[in-house]
């Protein structure tokens, strides 16, 4: 994420995606569809824990989806890393390539990146919390206040990061001028 902001430029190049209405690059993509399935798993998992008091699949469902998000990250970055993102904006009316982070689309990435990094940091905090401090299997215990207070803001995060990632690939690279 740090490395959109400092990637300045780069040659059109790099593996295309799969949506149709979008010009993103492959794992731009991947990232921008998996939001949608992390989010409802997300609201599941919390359901699980709160009214069905399933710790066990709240556990799974958090360390599948943390893994997943990792590697997803990961891929990501080395994506944007290797051939920048800037020259799939261009044909958007939003992005301006000598206003980068005056234009509405720069905007929204700073917004979307203000929820991404810190979200990012307090999920692994949480989730790496919670595996040294719960009892295994897992269930309620002297963790539980921590936990709860954190691990809403990190889902809140998480959450706002999809929305907000969103907007920035409709702005970015699906709006055409
Ligand atoms: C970032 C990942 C995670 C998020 C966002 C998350 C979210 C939450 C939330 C919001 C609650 C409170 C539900 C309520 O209001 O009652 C909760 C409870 C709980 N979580 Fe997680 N969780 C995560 C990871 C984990 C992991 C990895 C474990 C197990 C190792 C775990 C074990 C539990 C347990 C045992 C409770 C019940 C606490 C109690 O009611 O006293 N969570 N989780």
């Amino acid at each position: 994420m740090f490395v959109l902001l400092a990637q300045q430029s780069a040659g059109p190049s790099g593996i295309n995606g799969f949506l149709p209405f979008g010009r993103g690059s492959l794992m731009l993509d991947v990232v921008f569809l998996a939001m949608f399935v992390i989010v409802p798993l997300l609201a599941f998992s919390l359901w699980q824990v709160k009214y069905k008091r399933n710790y066990q699949l709240h556990k799974a469902l958090q360390l599948t989806m943390a893994i997943v998000l990792l590697v997803a990250v990961l891929l990501f970055e080395v994506d944007i890393r290797v051939n920048g993102w800037v020259h799939r904006a261009e044909p958007s009316p939003y992005f301006d390539d000598a206003n980068k982070w005056g234009c509405l689309a720069g905007r929204a990435l700073i917004v979307h990146l203000s929820f991404a990094v810190p979200s990012l940091v307090l999920w692994i905090v949480v989730v790496v919390q919670a595996l040294r401090k719960f009892s295994r299997p897992p269930s309620p215990g002297p963790h539980s206040q921590w936990h709860a207070r954190w691990a809403t803001l990190a889902a809140a995060g998480m959450f706002m990061t999809a929305v907000t990632g969103w907007i920035f690939y409709w702005l970015a690279f699906v709006a055409t001028k």
